[in-house]
């Protein structure tokens, strides 16, 4: 696992989508995977400067989404995909037919997951899968004691995960109980896993995440099995890391032609 400290969020996110514009020019039609809430807003703000600035064509590009929020009606604004859609594909320029996401509304809510993983699957697989982290330690919406080798599925929120995302809801009881998060084994199977972190609030997750020991009680620990992950956390994010120290040397003498 590699674990690069930046000094903010802006230059996590710099960082990141330099490493997306990398990929998309070695292989056009890379399937990205992508995940909501706060923290890979600089992400895509830097994708869409890249976009502008015609440093980065997305023209074969393809989208898909981490997990959705079960419950909530088609289109309703918070729901993951509506989010992606005005966050990501809009302001790259990048069609809804390039993009896929778990179905938080089907009826048949357990035939949606599987139905999900085969057509990642049949796709190819994740290129690269961006992730952000819960306080909990969460990836995707696997919350604690989820398998480390679960497939897509519904989950239900902790009541902590609820709480944390209630400021994009009119009130806390909105906050769906339940939702479709790709599995840890399904998340595993992107050949390039790339997690950032900002803020305090992150921290003790993060320790336990790259320094812990690998177990279900933070599913973000899985990404120490994985042959390609790389954890980007900002100063505040990295400050309960004992080996600070050395992540920061391994990354300041890390050769110019070796990328994330
Ligand atoms: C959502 C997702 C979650 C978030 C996590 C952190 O698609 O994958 O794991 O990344 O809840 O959310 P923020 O970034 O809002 O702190």
């Amino acid at each position: 696992m590699e674990i690069v400290i930046v000094p903010d969020a802006a230059a996590g996110g710099e960082l990141i989508a330099t490493a997306i514009a990398e990929l998309f020019t070695r292989k056009p039609d890379a399937l990205l995977g992508v995940a909501t809430g706060s923290t890979p807003l600089p992400v895509y703000r830097a994708l869409e400067a890249k976009v502008e600035a015609g440093t980065l064509d997305v023209s074969r590009a393809r989208v898909c989404q981490l997990d959705e929020y079960v419950g909530l009606p088609a289109g309703h604004p918070q729901s993951y995909r509506e989010v992606l859609l005005r966050e990501v594909l809009e302001p790259l320029g990048i069609p809804g037919e390039r993009f896929t996401g778990p179905d938080g509304a089907a009826e048949d809510i357990a035939a949606a997951a599987l139905a999900y993983d085969r057509e990642l699957a049949a796709g190819g697989g994740v290129d690269l899968q961006l992730l952000g982290i819960g306080t909990d330690g969460h990836i995707g919406f696997n919350e604690p004691c989820s398998s480390l080798a679960s497939r897509t599925r519904i989950k239900t929120l902790t009541e902590q995960t609820r709480a944390d995302n209630a400021r994009f809801f009119d009130s806390p009881d909105e906050v769906p109980h339940h939702v479709l998060t790709q599995g840890i084994g399904t998340i595993l199977e992107a050949r390039h896993l790339v997690l950032l972190a900002t803020g305090a609030a992150k921290a003790h997750a993060v320790v336990q995440a790259v320094e812990g020991p690998l177990c279900a009680l933070v599913p973000a620990s899985a990404l120490q099995l994985h042959p390609h992950a790389t954890v980007v956390v900002d100063e505040a994010a990295a400050a309960e890391l004992r080996l600070a120290d050395y992540f920061r040397a391994t990354y300041a003498a890390k050769p110019d032609w070796q990328s994330l």
